[in-house]
């Protein structure tokens, strides 16, 4: 099929020089493909590289121990990402001897690994004509075959990957995903696609009737829902309290300064009132020395940060004291790495 040569050809010519596409390591593509899933390729590629050259092997990743891992993750976000991948890693190293399964259906069952997933590693890693439909995926296709459904609704991912199984090359199913992946990245991008650069062009429905502006139909996500938190540097001499946070949910296991979730935005008096209760009256002189705001991708933290004195802290369940160089080896996210930034400007850890 003349599509499929187009796209593949122009895949071998003009593709990136990307670390992960100089193995053929299912376990290494199978990482790659959990980093670039919420994250841009330029912030993946330092990490992809540290990441495998730490662990190298499944074994080596799932022996990992938690903590070492999420430090290394630490600034990628989407933390439970990481998690799933030693633990799907873990069922390879004992169910399967450290062996990728190369089936749809046994991939599948592995934790983390959803359809798109699935089809990135049977088919760039095996050679096996299975789709691999993302959202990048589903712009292209929609423009070149014209498909009008709302991307935003999950049951419209169906429709492409019935798409891609129909017009996937078996000569080199690889090339094939990548280059759809490769052209929504530089060619066929979300605004001002690149229509005159683009080699296949000719076989695009929606170029030929000028519709490329107006795909994919993507209905807006609605408005996500905002906390408001003080986050506290408690301080004893030179060690700072941290809190580990608990074992599910968001940023689960991530170590943070104490937080405390208010109804408002936090005034330092009311703060002090708040520690009263939430530390039996053993902090004081609290000082408001950062306000910033985190979006996450169904949340958004609104953040004041405050510094205050634990002198007579009894520590609470779940904290400990630390020195600066013990922070520096726990992980932490990415609202937390702005109050620490902060306290480190003043000179305060
Ligand atoms: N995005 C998702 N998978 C990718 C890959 N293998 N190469 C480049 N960008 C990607």
């Amino acid at each position: 099929m003349q599509f499929q040569n187009d796209l593949i050809s122009w895949f071998a010519a003009e593709k990136r020089d990307l670390p992960w596409r100089r193995t053929a390591d299912p376990y290494q593509i199978w990482v790659s493909e959990i980093m670039l899933q919420q994250t841009r390729v330029d912030t993946v590629i330092p990490y992809y590289k540290r990441f495998v050259e730490k662990f190298p092997t499944v074994n080596d990743l799932a022996e990992a121990d938690e903590e070492v891992l999420l430090k290394q993750w630490e600034g990628l976000g989407y933390y439970s990402r990481v998690r799933n991948l030693q633990a799907g890693v873990k069922e390879v190293a004992e169910k399967y001897n450290g062996v990728v399964p190369a089936s749809r259906k046994e991939i599948s069952l592995l934790k983390g690994v959803g359809p798109y997933t699935a089809g990135a590693i049977l088919s760039i890693a095996y050679g096996i004509p299975e789709h691999a439909v993302d959202g990048n995926v589903m712009r292209v296709l929609s423009r070149i075959l014209l498909i009008e459904e709302d991307i935003a609704k999950p049951k419209t991912r169906k429709v492409f990957e019935d798409a891609v199984t129909e017009i996937i090359s078996h000569e080199d199913p690889s090339s094939f995903n990548q280059g759809l992946m490769e052209l929504g990245a530089l060619i066929c991008t979300p605004t001002s696609p690149k229509c005159l650069l683009c080699p296949v062009r000719d076989h695009c429905a929606a170029f030929h009737e000028g519709k490329q502006h107006e795909l994919p139909i993507k209905t807006k996500a609605k408005k996500t829902k905002a906390l408001q938190y003080a986050m506290l540097a408690i301080q004893k001499g030179d060690k700072v309290l941290m809190e580990k946070r608990p074992p599910t949910g968001l940023l689960a296991n991530m170590w943070q300064f104490p937080m405390v979730e208010l109804a408002g935005e936090a005034l330092a008096a009311e703060i002090e009132e708040e520690l009263s209760e939430n530390f039996s009256g053993s902090v004081s002189g609290a000082e408001k020395i950062i306000s910033f705001k985190h979006v996450f991708s169904h949340l958004t933290w609104n953040v004041d940060g405050f510094i205050a004195q634990g002198e007579n802290l009894k520590v609470p369940e779940g904290m400990k004291w630390v020195t600066a160089e013990e922070l520096e080896s726990l992980p932490i996210s990415g609202p937390v790495q702005k109050m620490k930034t902060a306290l480190q400007q003043r000179g305060d850890v």
